[in-house]
C-alpha cells in the first residue's frame, strides 16, 4: 500500500527560498552580480534616488560599478514610488538585464507586482532592495514576494554592527553564492520580529500624528507619505523641509540628543549631475528622517516634535 500522506514534510524544495548571510546588503548584491548566471549581461536599471556619503560610499551603486555593469536610471514620483512607464521604456530599449526597486524607508513600492510582470515579459531579473524593509517583507504584502532576488540590510533594522541577507526566489539564480556571515541567521532569529514591527509602527504613527497637528505643516515642512499602509513597517519617517535649512535642522536636533537621520543628503554623481533628475536632487536637499526604531521611547516623542517645531523657525534658510 503506497502512503498518500507522509508523517512529516520531506520535500526539500517545497516553499524553499535559498538564503545567504553577509556582513552587509552590498556584499550580497556583489555576490549575486558576480556569481549568478545572468544570461544576458546587460545594464542594471536603478531608481534615480541613490545616496552617497564619504564614509559609506553608496551601498546600492558601488556593487554595480565594482562588478563592471553599466547603469541606467528610472524616474520616481514625489513619494519615491517607481515610475512604471519609465521602467517600461528602458526595458523596451533592450539593454537592461537587471532591474532594482528600492522600497524606500520600508514603504512597499505600490507597483512592485506590475514591475515583476514587466521584467518577466522582457526577460529581466528583478532585485527588490529591502535594505529598509526587513519587517515590511513579513507583513503579508507585496514587498519581499516579487523579486527574483531580495536584499536585506540587517544592521539597519536590528541592533547589530553588521549584517546582510540575500534571499532568492528559487535555486535558478543560485550557483556559486556563499554566505560570509552565516551567524547572522542565529542573531536575527533571536529577536521577536512581530513585536519590533508593532513598536516601529506605533512610533511612526505617534510622530506622524503630532507632526500632522503642527501649524507649520505644509508651510515649512510636508509629510512624504499621507498614511502608513497596514502592510508597511517603517525604517524611518521621512519629511520634506520646505522652509529652513535641512542640514542645520539635522545638526541642531542631533545636538539636542534626537537621532535624526539624513540618509540621502547627497546623491551619487551619476544622478546628482544630471538635469534629468532635478526633482530628485531637490528632494535630497530637503529630506530629513525621524527615527522610529524599536528603542524609541514613546514618552520622548513630544519633546522631539517640539524641538523640531522650534528648529523650523530658528534655523535660517
Ligand atoms: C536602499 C539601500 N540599499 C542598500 C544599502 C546597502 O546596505 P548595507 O550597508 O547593508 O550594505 C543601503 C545603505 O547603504 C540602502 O540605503
Amino acid at each position: 500500500m503506497s502512503t498518500t500522506i507522509s508523517k512529516t514534510a520531506v520535500d526539500t524544495s517545497n516553499f524553499r527560498s535559498p538564503s545567504f548571510y553577509y556582513r552587509s546588503a552590498r556584499e550580497g548584491m556583489r555576490d549575486f552580480l558576480t556569481e549568478a548566471d545572468i544570461e544576458r549581461r546587460g545594464d542594471v536599471l536603478l531608481p534615480a534616488f541613490i545616496g552617497w556619503s564619504s564614509r559609506e560610499g553608496s551601498g546600492v551603486f558601488d556593487p554595480v560599478r565594482e562588478c563592471g555593469f553599466g547603469a541606467e536610471f528610472y524616474d520616481l514620483g514625489a513619494t519615491l514610488a517607481a515610475d512604471v512607464s519609465s521602467i517600461e521604456s528602458k526595458l523596451s530599449a533592450g539593454s537592461v538585464a537587471v532591474v532594482v526597486v528600492i522600497h524606500y524607508f520600508g514603504r512597499t513600492d505600490p507597483s512592485i507586482a506590475a514591475i515583476r510582470r514587466l521584467c518577466d515579459q522582457h526577460g529581466a531579473i528583478l532585485i527588490e532592495d529591502l535594505a529598509h524593509g526587513f519587517f515590511t517583507s513579513f507583513q503579508g504584502g507585496d514587498a519581499g514576494s516579487q523579486g527574483h532576488v531580495r536584499l536585506y540590510s540587517l544592521h539597519k533594522m536590528f541592533p547589530l554592527n553588521s549584517g546582510g541577507m540575500a534571499v532568492y526566489e528559487s535555486d535558478q539564480l543560485v550557483s556559486g553564492q556563499t554566505s560570509t556571515a552565516p551567524e547572522m541567521a542565529e542573531r536575527v532569529l533571536s529577536y521577536n520580529w512581530q513585536a519590533i514591527a508593532r513598536k516601529r509602527r506605533a512610533v511612526f504613527l505617534t510622530i506622524a500624528s503630532r507632526l500632522a497637528a503642527l501649524p507649520e505643516k505644509d508651510q515649512l515642512f510636508e509629510m512624504m507619505w499621507s498614511q502608513l499602509d497596514e502592510v508597511d513597517v517603517p525604517q524611518t519617517l521621512p519629511v520634506r523641509i520646505l522652509g529652513g535649512n535641512r542640514d542645520a535642522i539635522y545638526e541642531a536636533l542631533n545636538a539636542q540628543g534626537y537621532g535624526m537621520v539624513s540618509l540621502y543628503h547627497t546623491l551619487i554623481r551619476e544622478i546628482g549631475e544630471s538635469d534629468q533628475f532635478a526633482s530628485m536632487n531637490e528632494l535630497s536637499r530637503r529630506i530629513i528622517n525621524f527615527p522610529v526604531h524599536q528603542d524609541v521611547d514613546l514618552e520622548a516623542i513630544k519633546g522631539l516634535v517640539d524641538a523640531f517645531q522650534a528648529c523650523l523657525h530658528s534655523v535660517a534658510v
